[in-house]
């Protein structure tokens, strides 16, 4: 069991003042220190890490190639703006992430500090490619906080809510969920549904000519890792080839060989994006973005359309070119989708067995184990879902929800086998615990979760 003491008096203190719009609603981790998987917090605690920051640190923290990376480039030039000039490891990353893009066409890059800024730029490079103003992006998804990648995002009410007006010019059609499928429905009737839920705007007050590029997770992320079906994909990937509209995919979540393949996309066959967005563990969680685009759409704008003083940085493109190499070197997209079917079958195995799990979905190391209170009536089972992350917060594992009572599992791609056999006991002992009535919430958290 977790002893917090000093853990609560520093978020007791923080909270006077951190500003309440910036941190989504947990449990008291302070995290002094982590490795590999393992994260250790202020009270000495041990634990098990299944978020991986976000899926920030697919290669585990403190990965001593990236740490040397990132010492000896601080030594050398913490920084010059690439705004004007240019620094080696900032050229080298861009040859790299050009090359190692899905498709054969030839790529280029342009970088920035965050997931967030990255779907600004689809918007800017789509736009001033097409000379279109529209852009077509998913209820449910994630892009990010800036005003632009806000706007496109479909997630939680709070990201628009009392900051509007949006961006204009968005808008939204619904991610295709196989599990809510209507009942009879098969696979393909479920593609064919949202399909023509994507038509339906392009049939009443979206002109296709006058959109600019479709943005889609391969992937959604934060809206409980659900996948779109094969065949929707190559419809709306088609449709968008058809009427001049850019195809864009978002990759700060699922790329990186989170899913078991480099990227997120490559879940599909023979799909090439036009634009793509990358951050989060591209850098091991150093502020470094990057968006990635075909040569003619990312030469549809001039200077200074797209630069920020500290994008591209020289530590977190070293700290970027090591953690490419990790991936490669030890083979971790492989590794993801080795563990990553192991892990499903155990949830699955966890599911015979406890009612409260109604779906497991996971590709690769990335998973969204959905609880509901009735598998007939899949009605979200919210604090059931809070008491499992609390019970393994209590018993050395973190892991959070998302969309209130989906599980996010996320650990590091370098997980050892060992460490997620016991995470994934606990986890079933936590199902068992809250199935039985037996975990009870500590008073006064507040509101938990997205
Ligand atoms: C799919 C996706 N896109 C974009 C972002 C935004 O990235 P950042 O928080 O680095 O701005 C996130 C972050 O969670 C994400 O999951």
């Amino acid at each position: 069991m977790s002893n917090l003491e000093k853990a609560s008096r520093l978020v007791n203190e923080e909270n006077n003042y951190y500003a309440r719009s910036s941190r989504i609603n947990y449990y008291d981790l302070v995290i002094d220190h982590a490795h590999d998987a393992t994260l250790v917090d202020v009270d000495g605690n041990h634990y098990i890490d299944l978020l991986a920051s976000a899926s920030a640190i697919n290669v585990g923290h403190t990965n001593a190639r990236v740490v040397k990376a990132i010492s000896d480039q601080a030594q050398k030039l913490i920084h010059y703006t690439p705004a004007y000039f240019h620094h080696v490891p900032g050229i080298e990353l861009a040859k790299r992430l050009a090359e190692i893009a899905p498709g054969n066409s030839p790529k280029m890059v342009s970088f920035g500090n965050s997931g967030s800024d990255a779907n600004d730029a689809i918007i800017k490079f789509s736009r001033a490619y097409t000379g279109r103003q529209y852009i077509v992006s998913y209820m449910g998804s994630y892009h990010g906080s800036t005003y632009g990648s806000q706007t496109l995002s479909g997630t939680s009410l709070n990201m628009t809510r009392k900051i509007g007006p949006m961006l204009p010019s968005v808008v939204h059609v619904p991610y295709p969920d196989l599990y809510r499928r209507y009942s009879g429905e098969s696979e393909h009737d479920v593609a064919m549904r949202y399909f023509d839920a994507f038509k339906a705007p392009f049939e009443s007050f979206l002109p296709a000519d006058e959109t600019a590029c479709v943005l889609i997770e391969p992937i959604q992320g934060d809206g409980g890792i659900v996948k779109a079906p094969e065949e929707y994909m190559q419809l709306v990937y088609k449709f968008c080839h058809d009427n001049g509209i850019l195809f864009a995919v978002d990759e700060v979540n699922q790329g990186l060989g989170r899913t078991g393949k480099m990227w997120g996309i490559q879940q599909y066959q023979n799909i090439e994006p036009d634009l793509m967005s990358v951050g989060k563990s591209l850098a091991s969680g150093m502020p470094l973005s990057a968006v990635i685009g075909k040569k003619e759409v990312m030469q549809s704008l001039d200077a200074p359309a797209h630069l920020f003083t500290t994008s591209g940085n020289p530590v977190c493109s070293a700290a970027s070119l090591a953690t490419l190499d990790v991936i490669r070197d030890d083979h971790l997209a492989e590794k993801s989708a080795k563990d990553g079917a192991y892990a499903k079958q155990r949830f699955l195995d966890m599911q015979k067995k406890h009612p409260l799990i109604g779906d497991v979905r996971m590709w690769g190391l990335n998973g969204g184990i959905e609880l509901v209170k009735d598998r007939d009536t899949k009605e979200p089972a919210n604090d059931a879902a809070t008491k499992v992350i609390y019970y393994a917060f209590d018993h050395g594992v973190v892991i959070i929800t998302l969309a209130g009572n989906i599980l996010r599992f996320q650990p590091p791609l370098v997980i050892p086998r060992k460490q997620l056999d016991q995470a994934l006991q606990v986890l079933d002992d936590a199902f068992t615990a809250v199935e039985n009535g037996s975990v009870s919430l500590p008073k006064d958290t507040g509101k938990i979760g997205w």
